[in-house]
């Protein structure tokens, strides 16, 4: 799916608590749901990258979107980064695939290696990154 349909008009304002804990707002838990991943540009440990975000099995995960066979964003090739089976995060540069809900790579190669995972909260219906070095771009 594509990741301008999300309606970032719904999103409350930003709460006093999130504030304070430095949250980075994403999106309604709603528009994450209705999307198979959500991408952000990110600045993350003062690298510029890409966020990839999702709901797998209720729950919602976020990684760097950087696969560490190559370096290359998963969806470099196409706009996906589910293998066909829907059970696995897969690379479309040479199609290593990857535990959603850990990150390890599950390919020959790279077996065992992870992506990165980024701390996300969701609070009030809305989802936020918790990671401090994070900043979003877009
Ligand atoms: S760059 Fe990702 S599988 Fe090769």
């Amino acid at each position: 799916m594509q990741n301008d349909i999300i309606d970032s008009k719904l999103i409350k304002p930003v709460s006093a608590m999130a504030n304070k804990r430095q949250l980075k707002l994403v999106c309604t838990a709603d528009d994450l749901r209705r999307v198979s991943y959500l991408m952000k540009l990110i600045r993350f440990k003062n690298q510029l990258s890409s966020a990839i975000l999702f709901v797998f099995e209720g729950q919602i995960y976020a990684y760097v979107n950087h696969c560490m066979h190559m370096h290359r964003p998963l969806n470099c090739e196409q706009d996906a980064v589910f293998d066909e089976t829907g059970r696995y995060l897969r690379c479309s540069m040479h199609g290593f695939i990857f535990d959603p809900k850990t990150g390890e790579c599950q390919s020959p190669v790279c077996f065992g290696q992870r992506l990165q995972a980024l701390r996300v909260e969701e609070m009030d219906g809305a989802i936020y990154f918790a990671e401090k070095h994070l900043l979003l771009i877009d």
